[in-house]
């Protein structure tokens, strides 16, 4: 997926700038560059950076904390950090501190530093439609996220749907039922950093594979959390792989711990998976499906919001 965007490099060695700008030639980004951080300050109040990348030793400033200063002036612009050996601390320090999105070492691998830039140029974009707020945005994430993963399409809105027929059992007011809606459709959208080798494999995952996969939920929650998404949105994104009995990730939260919006969107999500196709096995018929999600009930999913579901889909 190319995507366009602006990306602006700092460095104080020309060269440095001059290979940056033609590994990036032939891509659909626009490519900036400064030789001071002063200079990159400046180019903040003409343009609109999705992604900094700097430098960290430069005469005048250190390139961390230009890019604290970028924090200041656009929180939105994604920071990279280049730095040598000596520096890898305090750029580890940084990434813990949530002030960078990666780092970088020098000397780089080309093909490492553009799929960072890509990952970052991407991030930036996903969290700015998501902070429209937008309805018809918020869909087109979500479908753009199931075109990544060919076994799921019509995943996110078929969830949706089975949640709404629980959240309409349960009663719940109009507004809890429209952020149940945008968690629904936003549950995987963390699968976006996840290597498309890895979601459009033919086979069942290797047990390496399935711990990348078991990072979405957190990735998402990430992504909805920059996005000052509301709370419960951010709950499913959080905790739709959680279990009754605890034994879920990523928190390992039992019981009503678990967020009832996410309790709802577990249910939801499994039995659209069962009804599915997957390319490893047939879809399930309903009947089937129900004896299945059945044995579930109470150790996976909450008994309750099982049965109100069950009555639903009769
Ligand atoms: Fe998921
Ligand atoms: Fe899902």
């Amino acid at each position: 997926m190319e995507i366009s965007g602006t990306v602006l490099f700092i460095d104080d060695e020309k060269h440095v700038l001059d290979s940056l700008e033609s590994l990036f030639g032939g891509t659909d980004l626009k490519i900036l560059k400064a030789a001071d951080p002063r200079e990159a300050i400046e180019i903040f109040a003409k343009e609109e950076i999705a992604v900094i990348v700097s430098d960290n030793h430069m005469p005048g400033m250190k390139g961390i904390d230009l890019l604290q200063k970028v924090r200041d002036v656009s929180p939105d612009t994604l920071r990279i950090l280049m730095t040598a050996y000596a520096d890898l601390v305090t750029a580890v320090d940084a990434i813990n501190k949530g002030e960078l999105f990666r780092f970088i070492m020098k000397p780089w691998e080309d093909d490492a530093l553009v799929q960072t830039v890509h990952d970052a140029v991407k991030h930036y974009h996903l969290v700015r439609t998501l902070k429209t707020g937008d309805e018809a945005a918020l869909l087109g994430i979500a479908r753009a996220i199931e075109l990544k993963d060919p076994h799921t399409r019509g995943h996110c809105e078929n969830v949706a749907s089975y949640a709404m027929l629980i959240a309409g059992a349960l009663n719940l007011s109009g507004e809890k039922k429209k952020r149940l809606l945008y968690g629904s459709w936003l549950h995987d959208c963390g699968k976006i950093n996840i290597p498309d080798h890895i979601l459009d494999k033919k086979s069942p995952l290797i047990k390496e594979e399935y711990e990348i996969i078991k990072n979405h939920p957190r990735w998402g929650a990430d992504l909805a959390l920059q996005a000052r998404m509301p709370a419960s949105v951010v709950n499913i994104i959080l905790h739709h792989h959680e279990r009754y009995d605890g034994s879920g990730y990523p928190s390992g939260i039992k019981g009503r711990d678990i967020p009832l919006e996410a309790r709802i969107v577990t249910v939801a999500d499994v039995y659209d998976a069962l009804t599915s196709e997957r390319a490893y096995r047939k879809r399930y018929s309903r009947e089937k499906t129900m004896d299945i999600m059945l044995l579930m009930r109470g150790n996976i999913f909450d008994p309750e919001i099982f049965d109100l579901f069950l009555e639903c889909i009769r």
